[in-house]
């Protein structure tokens, strides 16, 4: 069982590292930077590393369990956010998973099909075969408990007809699984029924790979106690009725997630592609996480499809992904698909209760200042007081932080 972490923020790197060393949640080893070479082989083209910057969310509990998630991103006040988010919600019994469904969804497109029905039937009829070439295929993932669950065939406009590939890829996302599946048996339709392939690959849409999860707050953990779970509600509910609004609403859900996923290991733009596409599965965009009163508490539900993976990749072979799995403490990709959600649903809080009470400049600006003090030179035992200086003179600049801490000096 996880440790829960007081004060976080509050510590230097170097704390910060140590507490995770002493919860047996850091491995040094990992925490390395991977090599040219390893990179030169991964990609295409390399000459340099891109860096963005890692932190912790801690203390999110999670059906009872306490999580420290690793986030990496480029925005500031988006960690800050999850970990008030997290703290509040923790003090309100935490997050529930509702439920949670996981397989991955691949596309054999077939063109020019001239008789739809009669090819619709060849291939609902051969199901059983397809299966053993799929095994064929690939026997480890069915080795090991995985593989082609089931099969389905949809008549498309235009002369083509698709067949869907539902597969249990275990605990890896499964592209390379899924497409190897599928290119099997596409080329044995090909051969054996004359049938022209256009194509063979995963669906992002992983509508069969969906978090619920949802928290009950009480009011009176938030600041305007009065007014806040409606307006959060409204909200929600504003963001139901307007795209423009969902859309800025599901990016903070995703502020979240992508950098938990860019700190794992995942593909971001498979997660991201998903989640929009299934905002607007209803056929207008909606947001993926909604709040709503009830009894007097504040419930915050998400739904979103997360297909994300634990193993394969090039999860394998970069130590900072180690690192992050390490941090995690978790067993299976259903655990990191609950943690995902938790934190998509804690960013959108974060979000919609600054942006009903304070405004989101006041939080940036805070950040901001924290950024100033410390290209002014601020320690950790001035630098609140010299932020506090800088916000009460309105004036947040480096001369500002500078003039603050020459005033101090003995
Ligand atoms: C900024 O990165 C994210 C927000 O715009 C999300 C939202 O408006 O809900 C604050």
């Amino acid at each position: 069982m996880n440790k829960k972490i007081t004060s976080f923020h509050k510590k230097t790197i170097d704390e910060r590292i140590n507490i995770l060393n002493e919860l047996n949640l850091f491995d040094n080893n990992f925490n390395i930077t991977t090599t040219k070479n390893t990179f030169n082989h991964l990609i295409e083209n390399y000459i340099t590393t891109y860096e963005v910057g890692m932190g912790i969310a801690p203390n999110f509990l999670i059906d009872n369990k306490i999580y420290h998630i690793p986030m990496a991103t480029e925005e500031p006040s988006v960690i800050a956010g999850a970990s008030n988010a997290a703290k509040i919600i923790g003090l309100n019994g935490g997050f529930k998973t509702n439920s949670i469904i996981r397989e991955m969804i691949g596309q054999i497109i077939f063109k020019n099909v001239s008789n739809q029905k009669e090819f619709k039937e060849y291939l609902e009829n051969n199901y059983t075969q397809f299966k053993e070439i799929g095994l064929k295929a690939h026997p480890e993932i069915h080795k090991l408990g995985g593989g082609i669950i089931n099969f389905k065939t949809e008549i498309k406009e235009e002369n083509f007809v698709c067949l869907y590939v539902f597969v249990n890829t275990l605990d890896a996302m499964g592209a390379n699984t899924i497409n190897t599946i599928l290119e099997a048996i596409a080329s044995r339709v090909e051969s054996n029924y004359g049938a022209e392939v256009l194509m063979s690959i995963l669906s992002n849409l992983a509508v069969n790979s969906i978090v619920e999860t949802s928290v009950k707050i009480d009011p009176k953990t938030l600041k305007n106690s009065d007014v806040i779970a409606r307006d959060i509600a409204l909200a929600s509910k504003y963001a139901s009725i307007d795209p423009f609004r969902a859309t800025t609403h599901n990016k903070g859900v995703m502020n979240g997630i992508t950098a938990l996923m860019l700190a794992t290991g995942n593909d971001t733009r498979a997660i991201e592609a998903g989640a929009h596409a299934y905002a607007s599965i209803s056929g207008s965009y909606k947001p993926l996480a909604t709040w709503y009163e009830q009894d007097g508490f504040l419930i915050g539900t998400i739904k979103i499809p997360l297909a994300l993976g634990t193993v394969g990749g090039s999860m394998g072979i970069l130590p900072k992904v180690k690192l992050t799995h390490k941090i995690l403490n978790i067993k299976d990709a259903k655990e990191l698909m609950k943690i995902a959600a938790a934190l998509g649903l804690a960013q959108n809080f974060a979000a919609l209760y600054a942006l009903t009470t304070d405004g989101i400049n006041k939080g940036h600006m805070r950040l901001q200042a924290r950024n100033v003090a410390l290209e002014a030179g601020a320690n950790k035992d001035n630098i609140d007081d010299c932020i506090n200086y800088m916000i009460k003179n309105n004036s947040i600049t480096v001369n500002t932080a500078k003039a603050y801490l020459n005033s101090i000096k003995g």
